[in-house]
């Protein structure tokens, strides 16, 4: 039976009360009521909508994260799908675009040029001027809603003024991190000991996709339009540009660089000028986008595929800047591995603070010939990672003489040694102080025992102490031992203290991985675990035994083998299972042999927001579907996350399905099928 009346009205007025009160609190950080009194109205909406549920919206204050969290964000259909964009890289391909696309209309082409955000798509839909709904460009076809996280955007308006407002209408348009706005972000992970975000692209696709809105409002994110895709009930524009106009007067944010362009010619200059401008903008940008103005001419063109003909990303050349070459020096890894890197005077290349490069190899500084002294090049490789690219010969000093790999380790003093045919060299020394350190990051970092607040600095300072000399030791730390040390007050010793101690429980896979045996990966380490069981059953298999394990092959097993046959090895695990860790794993289910995924190879790259790595993998064995570690001919889907790997170029390359997470979603709950 449907709500009377008055019941419908107060649900109404509820609903406008509690939007007033997160807008207070989560955008101008300025709330009227307490959390107690809010949750009071929360509860009395949520009673009605229980006893009337045709009271219940989608947009509800009841329905987002923040206030009832949702395990991952529910997927959206876009109307119109979300298109990417093809590139051109010079200003011949952007010559030669121009002349495609004039084969496929009758008169001139005018055009429109804006800066290209490097920050990610959003689509927004104004429902009677109100905003009701984000979501992220997701594959195209299907995003995520992320409604309760836009909301917490100042730049977003949650209703739009005017006249002529469209019925219902569809904007879209980048959400992305101003500089300052990321610097800040930056400073505050320094401060709470946090890892730092790479990019401000990276840190806005991280804030956008938070389930509490709360760390979304803190993030300071920020908005421009671009484009309009529905508009029902409002006179059409009959251009692009007077379409922006249109959602300026509306009271949408329109990036002020956009311009409205007579030829290709001026597009050409609008580049250029963009190109030169980037880094003063405060924002990212990675190229131009450039589009056809005319809308009709645009329907003509029409699209490919994958992307409309009536536009075009410029691309800009990564930004090379020149700086001087202090120093070349040699870090030691885990495994010992020497690897030479520039020290070099700071300079801003790509959108950040350059100071110091990897170098990879000895042969890789002979080829670059790169000495100290030089004046070399730099860029970010990809636009994140910083590359030393050469030297400048005419202002190499006079008397300069090629750099000398070390013979010796500048941690322990031992030998570097260079076996034949590998192209790195290694110290040997099992107990050079600087493996130890990396050792033991690497035990205590994410995809390990994941111990907050135990850093590099952190490791180096306990180590130098003489407090750990092995990743088992972590587990000896106590209060009164890191009381004396520098910067180390009472909180911050016992914080790391129960960081620690929360570790124990992250079950034999995770030691595994954190061990750093060789060729043994994360996906190696898990079916090792599940296959096996405990500690004792793994140290127990032989090289049969473990190459029987699917995911791990011959090299895998040897190294594991070679592992478990070091005494030193014996005494870190016995002292492990001394200290309380727990070095077991739940067996692993019997395969399911029926499921909509039975034959699907997957592999999964990058981080997902709706699942761990381990919950994913049993989502899709739950289904009979099987999820190894590298990317083969035979893998039917590369499910990628944020930041994948290098599996996502090679799936790219070997033409295997690449799934993102509404994708991935979509596939657990209709199977192949599903994804169309
Ligand atoms: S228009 C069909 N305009 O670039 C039109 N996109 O490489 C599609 N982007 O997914 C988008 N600035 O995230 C457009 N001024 C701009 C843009 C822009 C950045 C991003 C957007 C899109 C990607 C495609």
């Amino acid at each position: 039976m449907p709500a009377p009346e008055p019941v419908r009205r107060r649900a109404e007025q509820l609903r406008t009360e509690l939007d007033e009160h997160s807008y207070r609190y989560y955008v101008l950080d300025d709330p009227t009521v307490s959390d107690a009194e809010f949750d009071v109205l929360v509860r009395e909406l949520a009673a009605l909508e229980a006893e009337h549920p045709d009271l219940r919206t989608p947009d509800s204050p009841t329905q987002r994260a923040g206030y009832a969290p949702a395990a991952t964000f529910a997927s959206v259909t876009h109307d119109v799908r979300m298109w990417s964009l093809d590139n051109a890289f010079d200003r011949d391909e952007l010559q030669a675009w121009a002349d495609r696309i004039a084969k496929l209309v009758a008169g001139p082409i005018r055009f429109v040029g804006e800066p290209k955000l490097d920050g990610l798509a959003i689509s927004l839909l104004y429902v009677d001027g109100r905003l009701v709904r984000g979501a992220t460009r997701g594959d195209g076809t299907t995003g995520e809603d992320v409604t309760a996280n836009v909301l917490t955007i100042a730049d977003v308006p949650r209703e739009l003024r005017g006249r002529g407002l469209p019925a219902r209408m569809e904007v879209r348009g980048e959400v992305f991190m101003r500089l300052d706005a990321f610097e800040a972000l930056n400073r505050r992970q320094d401060e709470a000991e946090e890892r730092r975000f790479a990019n401000p692209r990276n840190a806005a696709a991280g804030s956008l996709r938070q389930k509490d809105p709360r760390v979304t409002a803190a993030r300071s994110l920020s908005f421009f339009a671009y484009q309009v895709e529905v508009a029902d009930g409002a006179v059409p524009a009959p251009s692009h540009h007077a379409t922006l106009d249109r959602l300026r007067d509306w009271g949408l944010p329109v990036n002020p660089e956009i311009e409205p362009l007579a030829d290709i010619d001026a597009v050409a200059a609008f580049c250029a000028r963009m190109e030169a401008q980037r880094h003063g903008l405060g924002y990212e940008i990675d190229g131009a986008v450039v589009k056809v103005d005319d809308l009709a001419q645009r329907v003509e063109m029409g699209h490919t595929s994958k992307a409309p003909r009536w536009a075009i990303a410029y691309k800009f050349p990564p930004e090379e800047k020149t700086t001087l070459l202090h120093d070349i020096m040699v870090s030691i890894g885990r495994t010992g591995r020497a690897t030479p890197f520039a020290v070099m005077e700071p300079v801003f290349v790509g959108g950040s603070t350059v100071a110091m490069a990897t170098l990879h190899n000895q042969d890789e500084v002979a080829r670059k010939d790169v000495r100290p002294g030089d004046t070399v090049v730099v860029r970010k490789a990809g636009d994140v990672i910083p590359e030393v690219v050469g030297s400048i010969a005419a202002k190499r000093p006079k008397r300069s003489r090629p750099w000398v790999f070390p013979s010796e380790c500048p941690s322990c003093g031992g030998p570097l040694v260079r076996l034949d045919g590998e192209a790195d060299a290694h110290c040997v020394n099992v107990d050079c102080p600087a493996q130890r350190v990396a050792r033991i990051v690497y035990f205590a970092g994410r995809a390990a025992m994941d111990i907050e607040g135990l850093g590099e600095e952190r490791v180096r300072q306990f180590v130098d102490a003489g407090l750990l000399a092995d990743p088992a030791d972590v587990y000896a730390l106590t209060v009164e031992a890191l009381l004396p040390l520098e910067r180390m007050a009472q909180k911050s010793a016992e914080n790391l203290v129960a960081a620690v101690a929360a570790s124990r429980d992250r079950g034999l896979a995770r030691v595994l991985i954190g061990l750093g045996i060789r060729h043994f990966g994360p996906a190696a380490a898990q079916a090792a675990a599940r296959t096996f069981g405990d500690l004792d059953r793994l140290r127990a298999a032989s090289v049969e035994e473990l190459t029987a394990v699917e995911g791990i092959g011959p090299v895998i097993a040897q190294s594991v083998a070679a592992f478990f046959a070091t005494a030193h090895n014996h005494h870190v695990l016995d002292k492990l299972r001394a200290a309380g860790v727990d070095l077991r794993a739940p067996l692993a289910a019997p395969a399911a042999t029926d499921g909509p995924l039975v034959g699907c190879t997957v592999v999964l790259t990058g981080g997902l927001t709706g699942f761990t790595r381990d919950a994913a993998q049993a989502e899709i064995e739950a289904r009979g579907g099987k999820v190894t570690g590298s990317v083969s001919k035979k893998t039917t889907f590369v499910v990628a996350g944020a930041d994948p790997g290098s599996k996502l170029a090679k799936a790219e390359q070997l033409g295997v399905r690449v799934l993102d997470e509404p994708g991935f979603v979509r596939l657990l709950a209709e199977g192949p099928a599903g994804l169309g």
